[in-house]
């Protein structure tokens, strides 16, 4: 448990992370995204997520600084564009957006997607590799990888990654990836877990559970992420859903309920398939 009472998932190095944080993508630099977090840290969120294509790590260290909370008690992640998975260009980066940052060092370092076309993730890792042995960055790991990435990584690395963020809600369960990184200890933290505001929060089964629990159509899904043992990182702007965003913790859904949203899958996904993302 953090001093805001949010439960911590502890990593396979040891390292704890909050299961609860707050997503940056597309809060704007500056005051969107400073008010953003200062709400959230207001109201006991100890996790922050982003990345350097965000374009908003300056605004997340200020608000992180103006706080008032101890930087230990916060878990920043930020993450290694695309454009960087060659070994030097990856080392740049980081010390570039632990520069924007400049909260003294960075508690995770994602490889945000894998870009098997460019061949080069591995070479990206050993990256974070020397970065995470040199005392850099707290844990090192990987985002939007499949089994067959993940695969390919551990089969040249020495350091198995601690988590990978993946997109995951209720239309889109990713029961295959979950289970290999449930077999190789690698965490899994579900990235648009509110399948960005759309068709999840409207879909029967979470509005009847929302009434039948007194909660929102959010709540209800954010605590099942939170009960399948998932680390959830839901963005929000306004004070008031950042708010309701992390109230999860005085209720519970019965394990009835957990199998009628674990029967909503429907492997929808709504973020670029990894495979053949290549965006720079
Ligand atoms: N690794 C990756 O490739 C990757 C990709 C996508 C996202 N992410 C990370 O995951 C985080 C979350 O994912 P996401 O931003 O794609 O989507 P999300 O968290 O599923 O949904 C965010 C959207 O839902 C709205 N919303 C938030 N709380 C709500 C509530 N209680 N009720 C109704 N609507 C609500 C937000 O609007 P308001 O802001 O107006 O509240 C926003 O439009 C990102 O911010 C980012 O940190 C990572």
């Amino acid at each position: 448990m953090s001093n805001a009472g949010i439960p911590m998932v502890r990593l396979n190095n040891g390292v704890d992370i909050p299961q609860v944080g707050l997503g940056v993508w597309q809060a704007n630099e500056g005051a969107e995204v400073e008010g953003a977090v200062r709400a959230a840290l207001e109201v006991g969120y100890r996790l922050i997520d982003t990345a350097a294509i965000y374009g908003n790590e300056v605004g997340v260290g200020k608000a992180i600084k103006a706080s008032g909370v101890p930087r230990e008690e916060i878990f920043v992640t930020t993450k290694l564009w695309n454009a960087h998975h060659a070994y030097d260009a990856a080392l740049r980066a980081f010390d570039e957006s632990l520069r924007k940052l400049d909260c003294g060092y960075i508690d995770l370092y994602l490889i945000h997607w894998p870009l098997p076309m460019e061949g080069k993730f591995t070479q990206a890792w050993q990256a974070l590799e020397e970065l995470y042995a040199n005392k850099q960055v707290r844990a090192i790991g990987v985002s939007n990888f499949k089994p067959h990435h993940l695969a390919e990584l551990l089969n040249r690395a020495t350091t198995v990654p601690a988590v990978n963020q993946i997109e995951l809600h209720p239309l889109f369960q990713q029961r295959e990836t979950r289970a290999y990184c449930a077999e190789h200890a690698i965490a899994v933290e579900s990235y648009s877990p509110l399948m960005q505001g759309g068709e999840a929060l409207e879909h029967p089964v979470i509005t009847q559970l929302a009434e039948q629990y007194g909660k929102t159509p959010a709540q209800v899904i954010l605590r099942w992420h939170v009960q399948s043992g998932l680390i959830v990182i839901p963005k929000s702007v306004n004070p008031h859903r950042i708010q309701e965003n992390i109230a999860l913790f005085d209720f519970e859904l019965a394990p009835d309920d957990m199998q009628q949203i674990a029967g909503m899958d429907r492997e929808q996904r709504i973020s670029a398939d990894p495979d053949t993302a290549n965006f720079k």
